[in-house]
């Protein structure tokens, strides 16, 4: 072979390898892959009328490992496109081969594409009164009445069929409410990071904050706490003038320019999300779960903080500005900041309704942790609901009644996980609650990072909670 055959045959393979690599990076967005699927579900579960209505709901579908007489293990869809829960759910994937699994993640209704009256879905009280913990419920155990008929090969006993639910989040709470209110429906739950306990009365409001906290003091740099502390009080006075709103406003790219106390209000809130959000998906490596961070964002975003520049309010903004594009640019294509939430974010509009309906979770904060001291303030919120969606609350005793609050010893087959550095588990179920409902605690944990894929990295206490819910699911299925 002669020397250009050899370099021409070196460059082609160099090309190859290059192409593979494009390929390898572009299948990372949709990792595992789903069939589409849509079913006519009724619009109300509980109610008659003379001329009943449908919508479809979506739900994916995974064959690749089902074997014949296989269970189904189904993830019971939350605020979110169900998509993005497929594709940040590994674990289900990792354990379907040994289990021979189908696997199938149903949408939330009023998220994603599953939208009863598409677009006009939240225009009005009317069209979003639909939209409950109760309805999707009702969804997910009547989908998987259906897919009885058209997947299920075996039975465990004459009536029970192998299906078990997985969720996380708000999602682990409905995993964790099927088996509880439908338990024909599947044999048992894995309910990952699930604040079951964070409602009225249930959880004190402290708690939630000061655990974000805890999380920026374990694994951010020395002070910056201290730092993020001072930050709340340098925006204010900086706010006071039109020339500290200008410069705040082009040092942190922000897309409109700030105008008045309305703005830096809704400023400060959307830098309260960020803190929160970070530390719940303080992950060991990059995910893109709420946007694209690196690993570990709170470290990262903290060795962007030095206590340097206390003395300099303007440096501060600055080195804030370079920090906050940890969380809001981490891709570095965002062109500028949106700090209002816009109207057509229908995750977020959903998500707040329900907030405002059911899932109420009181969050205040004190002087003790790091965030702008503020009571919980049930009469404003409830107002603030009011105005946004022309609905009010649910009565405080309402989660109580329904889902039975703290009280669930007579419930059976759940695994409920919180990782310790995740701060929803201060209102998680972190102790054993009945012979078969069970708390696993994973130290040093964030947001259910039990239900993601499997990395070379994971610690012992990850590994510890994924072994503990597959011996749980094979005695669930009679496997033990
Ligand atoms: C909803 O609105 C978007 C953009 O405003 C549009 O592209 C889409 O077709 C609309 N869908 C329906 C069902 O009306
Ligand atoms: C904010 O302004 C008040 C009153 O002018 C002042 O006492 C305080 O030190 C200022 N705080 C910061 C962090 O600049
Ligand atoms: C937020 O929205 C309000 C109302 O539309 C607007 O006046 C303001 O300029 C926006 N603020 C920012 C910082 O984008
Ligand atoms: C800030 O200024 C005060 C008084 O001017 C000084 O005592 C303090 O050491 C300074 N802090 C820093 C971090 O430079
Ligand atoms: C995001 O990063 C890019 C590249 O560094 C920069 O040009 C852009 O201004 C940044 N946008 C924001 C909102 O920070
Ligand atoms: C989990 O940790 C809490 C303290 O945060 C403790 O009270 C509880 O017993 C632990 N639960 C289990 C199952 O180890
Ligand atoms: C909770 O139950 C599990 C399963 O039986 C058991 O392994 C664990 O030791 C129990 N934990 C506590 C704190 O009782």
């Amino acid at each position: 072979m002669s020397l250009f055959s050899k370099i021409l045959i070196y460059l082609i393979s160099l090309i190859l390898l290059l192409l593979l690599n494009i390929i390898e990076v572009e299948s990372t967005d949709q990792k595992y892959s789903l069939e589409t699927r849509y079913i006519e579900v009724p619009l109300d579960h509980f109610a008659a009328t003379s001329s009943p209505k449908f919508f479809k709901l979506r739900y994916l579908i995974n064959s690749k490992y089902h074997v014949r007489g296989g269970p189904v293990f189904v993830y019971t869809g939350n605020n979110g496109d169900i998509s993005i829960f497929a594709q940040n759910t590994g674990f289900m994937f990792d354990i379907a081969p040994v289990f021979n699994a189908l696997l199938v993640f149903i949408e939330h209704r009023y998220y994603g594409q599953s939208l009863p009256f598409g677009n006009a879905s939240f225009s009005s009280p009317e069209n979003l009164r639909y939209l409950s913990s109760t309805q999707a419920l009702a969804d997910f155990a009547f989908v998987i009445d259906y897919l009885t008929r058209s997947f299920y090969e075996n039975v465990i006993t004459h009536d029970t069929h192998p299906v078990v639910a997985f969720g996380g989040s708000y999602g682990g709470m409905l995993s964790a409410w099927l088996r509880m209110k439908y338990p024909y429906s599947v044999v048992g739950a894995i309910s990952s990071s699930a604040p079951m306990f964070y409602f009225p009365g249930m959880t004190s409001c402290d708690l939630f904050y000061d655990k974000v906290t805890q999380v920026f003091e374990k694994f951010g740099r020395d002070q910056c706490v201290k730092t993020i502390k001072l930050g709340w009080d340098v925006i204010i006075n900086l706010s006071k003038t039109k020339l500290g709103m200008d410069f705040i406003s082009t040092t942190w790219k922000l897309c409109g320019r700030l105008k008045g106390p309305e703005d830096t209000e809704t400023l400060l809130n959307w830098l309260g999300k960020i803190y929160v959000n970070i530390a719940l998906t303080n992950y060991h490596y990059p995910t893109d779960l709420y946007t694209p961070l690196p690993a570990y964002p709170v470290k990262v975003f903290c060795d962007k903080l030095t206590t340097s520049y206390f003395n300099d309010t303007k440096g501060l903004i600055e080195h804030f500005g370079h920090a906050l594009e940890v969380y809001t640019n981490y891709t570095g294509k965002r062109v500028c900041n949106n700090i209002n939430s816009t109207n057509d974010d229908y995750t977020e509009f959903a998500y707040d309704y329900q907030q405002c309906t059911e899932l109420t979770m009181p969050k205040c904060s004190t002087d003790a942790d790091m965030f702008m001291t503020k009571p919980w303030d049930f009469e404003k919120y409830s107002m603030d609901c009011y105005k946004k969606f022309g609905v009010r609350a649910l009565p405080p005793q309402w989660s109580q009644v329904t889902y039975g609050g703290k009280n669930l010893k007579y419930y059976s087959n759940i695994v409920f996980s919180n990782g310790m550095m995740d701060p929803y588990s201060c209102g998680g179920v972190t102790g054993n609650m009945s012979a078969t409902v069970w708390a696993f605690n994973i130290s040093d944990a964030p947001h259910h990072i039990d239900l993601r894929n499997s990395d070379v990295a994971d610690n012992n206490y990850v590994l510890g909670a994924r072994s503990f819910h597959i011996q749980a699911i094979k005695q669930w299925l009679n496997m033990a």
